[in-house]
């Protein structure tokens, strides 16, 4: 059994911006303590003695960037650089693609904007895809989760659901090569467009379990993030 790593790195990060004022790269490519998202989430699976390789997609107009960095920090031999899409399903799949791996081989699907993901984290998501065939990292919800109708000034609460239902769905996403494969085929051909991979494999009929996650594993999408990620990043060190 092989482990594979796909990191989607080709979104724009235009929830980045500040007002009016884009910033100045995608937020995988802006720097976290002096060193790139995308590497420090390259070095948290490079730990992992299982992976095999690790497939980082990007924009065609990345890939020289991209390719530097990754030679820089020493993974050049261990990273394959693909083409993104234009949805991070499509910008999965692409790398999916290209990967030549056996039905029983796991891939896990990381966002490249999560880098404090951690070794043991990775580990155990890794030991519940073999048991379960599919399983990814969530973070049980410590707020009252409402479901709302959106209304024409904002949104009216339909049900309260029980927090003890839900986990919020972090990365990485495991799953055997040979079932993350015919559910993306099924979700193509169906038209069927996902967030994420755990729920294109749901929709092929497939139970996933899950990995309890934790908070320091945040997804950086907005401007505040990057220093909330700097504050866990030095939790985790000290
Ligand atoms: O946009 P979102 O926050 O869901 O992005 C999650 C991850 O998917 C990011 O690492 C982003 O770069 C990647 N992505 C991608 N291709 C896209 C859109 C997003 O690889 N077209």
């Amino acid at each position: 059994m092989r482990v594979f790593v796909i990191l989607p790195a080709a979104g724009l990060g235009t929830r980045m911006a500040v007002g009016h004022h884009a910033p100045s790269a995608p937020k995988q490519f802006l720097e976290l303590a002096g060193v790139p998202i995308l590497i420090h989430s390259l070095r948290a699976f490079a730990q992992v003695p299982q992976v095999s390789a690790m497939y980082v997609a990007v924009r065609s107009n990345e890939r020289d960037r991209v390719e530097a960095q990754v030679a820089e920090y020493g993974f050049a031999d261990k990273v394959h650089i693909v083409t993104g899409g234009d949805t991070r399903q499509e910008s999965v799949a692409n790398a999916l693609d290209t990967l030549h791996c056996d039905d029983n081989d796991i891939v896990l699907v990381h966002d490249a904007v999560r880098p404090l993901i951690d070794a043991a984290t990775i580990i155990r998501t890794i030991e519940a895809v073999e048991k379960h065939n599919a399983a990814i990292v969530g973070l049980p919800a410590v707020d009252t989760i409402k479901q709302v109708e959106r209304t024409a000034d904002g949104a009216i609460i339909t049900a309260t659901i029980p927090r003890e239902y839900i986990v919020q769905a972090q990365t990485p996403q495991g799953f055997h090569y040979g079932l993350l494969k015919r559910a993306f085929a099924e979700a193509t051909a169906d038209g069927f467009l996902g967030t994420d991979e755990a729920s294109i494999v749901e929709r092929a009929g497939a139970s996933v379990a899950v990995v309890l996650g934790s908070s320091a594993n945040l997804k950086i999408t907005q401007p505040g993030d990057l220093d909330l990620a700097e504050f866990h990043l030095k939790q985790l060190a000290g």
